[in-house]
C-alpha cells in the first residue's frame, strides 16, 4: 500500500453533529524505533506489546460549520480543564493528517481527553493519545463513508496515528505489534502497523510489564529531538542493521517460547537506546541512579533464582519489568520487596499486554 491509498474520497454527506469515543493504550517496544526519516517514516522497524491498564480515553464531538473554515477549528480538554499549550501538537496532527481526512476543516471539534495514569507520571502519552484521536477521526470518517471495511478502519488508524507519533502507529490494536518495512514480514510497512505474522508461543502470552516510576518530571529532552540526533550519529548504520537483525532472530525465539533468547534482546534494545543517546551529539542521559539499581536487582535476582524477568526502557528514567504469567508471583514478591524501594513515592503500574483499542458509547451534552 501507498500513501494514497489512504486518501479519502471527499465528496460524500457530512453529518451534522455527533459525538465519538475511544480508548487506546500505551505500548512497549521490544526492538525499538529511535531514527527516523521525512513524515515520519522510520529509519528501522520495530515491534511492541500493547498493554492494556495505561491508556488515553478521548471523545470528540463534531459540529459541522456553515462554511470550511481557514484553519481547523477545536477545543481542547486535558482531564476537564481548556489546556491551551496542548493545541500546537494537535494543530500539527491536523495539518500532517488533512490530506487523507478532509473533513477536517468543515467542523468544530470539541476534543475532550484523559489518561488512566497520572499526567506527572513521566509515562509518555503520547502513543495512546495520538491512537485513540487517529481512532476518533476515522470514526467519524466512518460517519461519513459506512462502506469503510474495519481493515482499512484500523489500518488507516495506525497510518493517523503515526502521523501523530510514531510509536502511537503500534497503539490500535493488539498484543503483539510490527511497524516498519522489513523483508522477512509479509505485508510489513513503514506506514503503519500490523499484527504480527509469525507464530507465538503461549510463554508469550499474557505477558506481564510492571512499570516501575523511578522519575516523574518532565525529560530533560523528547523523544523528537532524541530521533533527529540520530542523523549523523556515527553508530547509526549499524544500529538500525541491528535492528533488523535483532527482528529476526525475536521469529524463532517466538516461536519455540525461549525467554532467555527474548531476555537477551530485549534487555540489549534496551541499553543500546540509551546508548545512542549517550554518543550522539548533543549526548544525553535519561536514565536515573535509580534506574541502574533496579537493573542491577533485575540481573541479581534473575542469576539467583533463575526467574525468566527482565527490564525494557522507553526514553526516559522509569523502569518496564516484564515476566510471562508463570512469573507472576515470584516476580510480583520481588517487586514489592526489593524494587519498590528506588520508585518515586514508592509508585509503580501492574500493567499487561492488551488486545488493542476499544471504542466506548456516547451521548451528546
Ligand atoms: C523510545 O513515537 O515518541 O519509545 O515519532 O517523534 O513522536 P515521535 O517519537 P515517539 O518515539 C518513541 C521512541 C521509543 C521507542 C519505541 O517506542 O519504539
Amino acid at each position: 500500500m501507498t500513501e494514497n491509498d489512504f486518501v479519502s474520497i471527499g465528496t460524500l454527506a457530512l453529518p451534522m453533529l455527533g459525538k465519538v469515543c475511544w480508548k487506546a493504550p500505551s505500548n512497549i517496544a521490544l526492538v525499538k524505533y529511535w531514527g527516523k526519516k521525512e513524515n515520519q517514516i522510520p529509519a528501522n522497524p520495530s515491534i511492541s506489546f500493547t498493554l492494556d491498564a495505561c491508556a488515553t480515553t478521548t471523545s470528540i464531538t463534531y459540529t459541522r460549520l456553515e462554511d470550511s473554515a481557514a484553519d481547523f477549528q477545536f477545543e481542547l480538554y486535558f482531564e476537564g480543564e481548556l489546556k491551551e499549550d496542548f493545541k500546537p501538537k494537535i494543530h500539527t496532527f491536523f495539518k500532517r493528517t488533512e490530506k487523507f481526512l478532509p473533513f477536517l476543516k468543515s467542523y468544530e471539534f470539541i476534543i475532550e481527553t484523559s489518561n488512566s495514569f497520572p499526567h506527572s507520571s513521566g509515562i509518555a502519552s503520547s502513543a495512546s493519545g495520538m491512537a485513540a484521536l487517529a481512532l476518533c477521526l476515522m470514526s467519524i470518517e466512518k460517519e461519513i463513508n459506512p462502506d469503510i471495511e474495519d481493515d482499512f478502519f484500523y489500518k488507516k488508524a495506525s497510518f493517523l496515528a503515526r502521523l501523530g507519533s510514531g510509536s502511537a502507529g503500534r497503539s490500535i490494536e493488539g498484543d503483539l505489534i510490527q511497524w516498519g518495512s522489513s523483508l522477512h514480514i509479509p505485508n510489513s510497512s513503514d506506514l503503519f502497523g500490523i499484527h504480527y505474522p509469525f507464530e507465538v508461543h503461549r510463554n508469550f502470552r499474557n505477558f506481564h510489564d510492571t512499570i516501575l516510576l523511578v522519575h516523574k518530571g518532565q525529560k530533560t529532552v523528547s523523544s523528537t529531538v532524541g530521533h533527529d540526533l540520530m542523523y549523523g550519529h556515527p553508530f547509526a548504520k549499524e544500529r538500525f542493521s541491528q535492528a533488523h537483525k535483532n527482528l529476526d532472530k525475536l521469529k524463532s525465539i517466538f516461536a519455540s517460547g525461549d525467554l532467555s533468547g527474548f531476555i537477551e534482546i530485549v534487555e540489549s534494545e534496551a541499553l543500546t537506546l540509551h546508548a545512542m543517546m549517550m554518543t550522539s551529539l548533543p549526548y544525553f542521559i535519561l536514565m536515573k541512579p535509580n534506574t541502574l539499581e533496579i537493573i542491577n536487582r533485575i540481573w541479581a535476582f534473575r542469576d539467583a533464582t533463575k526467574t525468566p524477568i527482565c527490564f525494557t526502557l522507553d526514553a526516559g528514567a522509569n523502569v518496564h519489568v516484564l515476566y510471562p504469567e508463570s512469573a507472576k508471583e515470584k516476580a510480583i514478591q520481588f517487586i514489592q520487596d526489593e524494587l519498590v524501594a528506588y520508585c518515586e513515592n514508592g509508585h509503580y503500574i501492574c500493567d499487561r499486554i492488551g488486545k488493542g483499542a476499544k471504542q466506548l458509547s456516547t451521548t451528546i451534552g
